[in-house]
């Protein structure tokens, strides 16, 4: 029988008490026990980022994170970017700029670049490519996606 391990993770602000096996990943976690299906998996093996999520800030593959190493700490998903006040300045910026792709890169994308605007409020072309370099879209490109980026430097920049 598999070893069961009761955690708790505070997504988007809530406290959430799960019970998970020891092999759980936390994209599936996040989509299964806790509800929240807007994290995708793409590859399942931490290549494409469409997985990512913001672990205590930082951007990290859920495909590749086992639940139980995350216990007591903070995941921010796509469904936790937006405030009281309606969608984030990166969001609107992908919306903006018709960067919003499919269901399954945009989440990732999303998170990544929230944590990279974070880290570098006005990114080069260059740095831009490079921050989004981790996840991968097999379909549509990235020339829209780079221009939101941009965008929402600005729009962070004019909300400051
Ligand atoms: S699903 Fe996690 S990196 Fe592709
Ligand atoms: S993988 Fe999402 S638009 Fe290409």
């Amino acid at each position: 029988m598999t070893a069961e391990h009761e955690i708790t993770l505070t997504v988007n602000g809530t406290a959430r008490r799960v019970t998970v096996p020891g092999r759980r990943l936390l994209s599936d976690c996040l989509r299964h026990d806790v509800g929240l299906t807007g994290t995708h998996v793409g590859c399942e093996h931490g290549v494409c980022g469409c997985c990512t999520v913001l672990l205590d800030g930082q951007p990290v593959r859920s495909c590749l994170t086992f639940a139980v190493t995350v216990d007591g700490r903070e995941i921010t998903t796509v469904e936790g970017l937006a405030g009281p006040e309606g969608l984030s300045p990166v969001q609107r910026a992908f919306a903006e700029c018709h960067a919003l792709q499919c269901g399954f890169c945009t989440p990732g994308f999303l998170c990544t670049v929230t944590a990279l605007l974070r880290e570098n409020p006005a990114p080069t072309d260059e740095e831009v490519l490079e921050g989004i370099s981790g996840n991968l879209c097999r379909c549509t490109g990235y020339q829209n996606i780079a221009k939101a980026v941009h965008r929402a430097a600005e729009l962070l920049a004019e909300e400051a």
